[in-house]
Parts: C-alpha cells; sequence; structure tokens
C-alpha cells in the first residue's frame, strides 16, 4: 500500500448501505421489505449493464425506479405512484456504513486524498453524500453521467484518474461490489475488496490485491502505510 496517494470509492453498497432502504419497504410491505430490498438492487444493478451494453443510457436514477417497478410487480405487490416516490427518495437517504465516518477522517488525516467514483447521477451523489454529512471529506465527487455509460466500463474508470491526477498506480479504488473492483483491476488500479459479509468473489480471471473486512480495517492498512513510508 505504500505507493497509494489517493482512494477512490465506489458509494453503493460500499460507503452506503443500499440495503437500509429494506425498513422503508417493510412499512409498505409488512414481511417482504429484505426481499424487494434484495431483488431492487439486484434489477437496478442489471439494467446498468444491459442500458449500457445496448447503448441506452438512462441515468442511476431512471435504473432504480425501474428496478423497484420489476420487483413490485415480479413479487406481485401493488405499487403506486406516491409510494414509488417515497421509496426512489429513500435511496437518496441511505445510510451509510457505521464505520464510514471515523474511518474517512482517519484516512483524510493521513494526508490521502478521497473520491467517489459512482455510477449514480450527480445530483444522487451530492444527495447522498450530503444528507449523511460527509460531504466534506471528499476531495472529488465523480459521476457516470458525464459520460453516459456504466462501470464497469473502462472509460468511467479513467474518470477517477483524470479528476485525481494521479497515476492509476498511486490510486487505491475500492469496493464492496466484486464486479466493480474487476473493472477498476482490468484498468490498472491497485484494488480492494470490502467483504462485510463473507460473500463469494467473482469469476472473471482477476483477484482483489487486497481485502478488507470494513473500511475500518481499510484506513488501518493505509494509515500504517503512510507512517511506514
Ligand atoms: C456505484 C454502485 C453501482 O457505482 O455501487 O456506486
Amino acid at each position: 500500500m505504500k505507493q497509494i496517494k489517493g482512494v477512490v470509492f465506489d458509494l453503493y453498497g460500499t460507503l452506503f448501505d443500499v440495503h437500509s432502504v429494506a425498513a422503508r419497504c417493510e412499512s409498505f410491505y409488512p414481511q417482504r421489505g429484505r426481499e424487494i430490498s434484495l431483488i431492487w438492487r439486484q434489477k437496478q444493478l442489471e439494467y446498468t449493464w444491459l442500458r449500457s451494453l445496448m447503448r441506452q443510457y438512462q441515468d442511476f436514477e431512471r435504473a432504480t425506479e425501474d428496478a423497484l417497478v420489476y420487483a413490485c410487480q415480479h413479487l406481485g405487490l401493488d405499487l403506486t405512484d406516491a409510494r414509488k416516490q417515497v421509496l426512489c427518495n429513500e435511496y437518496l437517504r441511505i445510510a451509510p456504513f457505521p464505520e464510514v465516518p471515523a474511518a474517512l477522517q482517519a484516512m483524510r488525516d493521513s494526508g490521502l486524498p478521497l473520491a467517489i467514483l459512482s455510477n449514480g447521477s450527480i445530483n444522487s451523489i451530492d444527495t447522498v453524500v450530503k444528507n449523511a454529512g460527509l460531504y466534506d471529506q471528499f476531495a472529488h465527487l465523480i459521476s457516470v453521467d458525464a459520460i453516459k455509460i456504466f462501470k464497469p466500463d473502462a472509460r468511467v474508470y479513467a474518470l477517477a484518474e483524470q479528476m485525481m491526477q494521479l497515476d492509476r498506480n498511486a490510486i487505491l479504488f475500492v469496493s464492496s461490489n466484486a464486479w466493480d473492483v474487476t473493472g477498476a483491476g482490468y484498468y490498472g488500479y491497485p484494488t480492494c475488496w470490502i467483504n462485510r459479509g463473507g460473500s463469494t468473489f467473482d469469476e472473471l480471471g482477476r483477484r482483489p490485491d487486497h481485502i478488507a473486512h470494513s473500511i475500518n480495517a481499510l484506513a488501518d492498512l493505509l494509515t500504517a502505510a503512510q507512517v511506514d513510508c
């Protein structure tokens, strides 16, 4: 980790818990909250990948809304416009994982510039980060919206290298999403997979360079490496 001069994070599922929407789903559809949230997230990701392949970009908020409609239809649940609005707005208020604020501060204190590179629209990223009070921690909030294609397209990973003005070898790319770690690794970033729950890494021909079980554990690795230098 000694060569690392900056850190780029994925947002959804890595710094922020997408399944924090499950509680609101549960309030509308008792006993179904977790199930809705899981299908909702999986379809949201699929729609971004499929739209990229089909060259039919619509922003992440649209993928989120379409995926919610799918999830409810699939489960035979009635989704009124009012409920759809409330649940999609909930995605702008998702919570950071508990260790994230202090861990980001520790990395900042060790002198590392931090950025987010997300499939979210710039409005979504800004709102989510501001709602959590974490806006000041980041040097850059980078959205795919500028180039209208989603991760794991290599052109998206290039955006972070341009914005950070660091060589890709000096940027650690951090994600809980195995497919995202893999895409970033193929682009040329050193990578860290945040594996909070004993998940299985994808079989896509690459392994992460580092694995940590939380952003805290990553901060410990990085700050120790900075002190060693
Ligand atoms: C992100 C999602 C896809 O890019 O995890 O933030």
